[in-house]
């Protein structure tokens, strides 16, 4: 490859961001230690405030991003009032970046419970002791917990929680960006207004 062409191999020509994302997600599946679907993720607060934490992506289509919480937490109070997100994925080992942002909804009750059924026991049950972000005592109080509703279900199904669910980021903007020599990288940003337009793609300095 000359030194003029960008670093998207094939995906140089595409119109859509979601089959480059889907391309360096695979080959960050095959090079990352772990957790390759770990992704920083920005909300807002209602005086304005930004906050960022990880999660992890449990999802991805032409719909959106989708990760999955409990809706009481911070991030969940932070995303059901502003209803905005960005996203910052950093895979090292491929020195690359893929940053998006746009509103977030609600997944269904069936894509919430199909994902949530599909989790081990010990993190169904979690999802019901945990008061996630909230002030805990100390360990042995979760602990408790956890011991309390391994008792309540033995047996049967563990239903979702009803405070637990997923949020799905439509994205009106995907960037990619390689690491290139003397930090001339290459950067690429796919953007739309709404997330029923098409895409237009645009080139940046880095
Ligand atoms: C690699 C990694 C992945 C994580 N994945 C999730 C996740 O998918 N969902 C989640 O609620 N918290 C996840 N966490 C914990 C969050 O970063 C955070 O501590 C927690 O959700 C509380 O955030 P909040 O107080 O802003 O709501 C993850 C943490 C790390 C380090």
């Amino acid at each position: 490859m000359s030194g003029s062409e960008l670093t998207f191999g094939d995906f140089t020509e595409e119109n859509e961001p979601f089959a480059l994302f889907g391309a360096w997600l695979k080959e960050a599946e095959a090079s990352e230690i772990n957790d390759p679907n770990a992704v920083s993720l920005a909300t807002v607060d209602a005086d304005g405030l930004p906050n960022v934490r990880m999660v992890l992506l449990k999802g991805y289509d032409v719909h959106g991003f989708v990760f999955y919480t409990n809706f009481e937490s911070q991030k969940g109070q932070e995303l059901l009032g502003q209803k905005k997100a960005a996203m910052c994925f950093h895979w090292k080992s491929l020195r690359r970046q893929v940053r998006l942002r746009g509103e977030v909804e609600v997944v269904t009750d069936a894509e919430a419970d199909a994902y949530y059924q599909q989790r081990p026991r010990g993190s169904r049950i979690g999802a019901w002791a945990s008061k996630q972000s909230r002030p805990l005592e100390g360990r042995f109080a979760l602990e408790k917990a956890v011991a309390e509703y391994t008792a309540r279900y033995a047996v049967g199904e563990i239903p979702r929680p009803p405070y637990w669910s997923g949020f799905r980021i439509k994205p009106v903007s995907i960037e990619f960006w390689h690491d290139r020599k003397f930090r001339l990288h290459d950067r690429m940003e796919f953007r739309r207004e709404t997330p029923d337009d098409f895409w237009s793609k645009v080139r940046m300095y880095p």
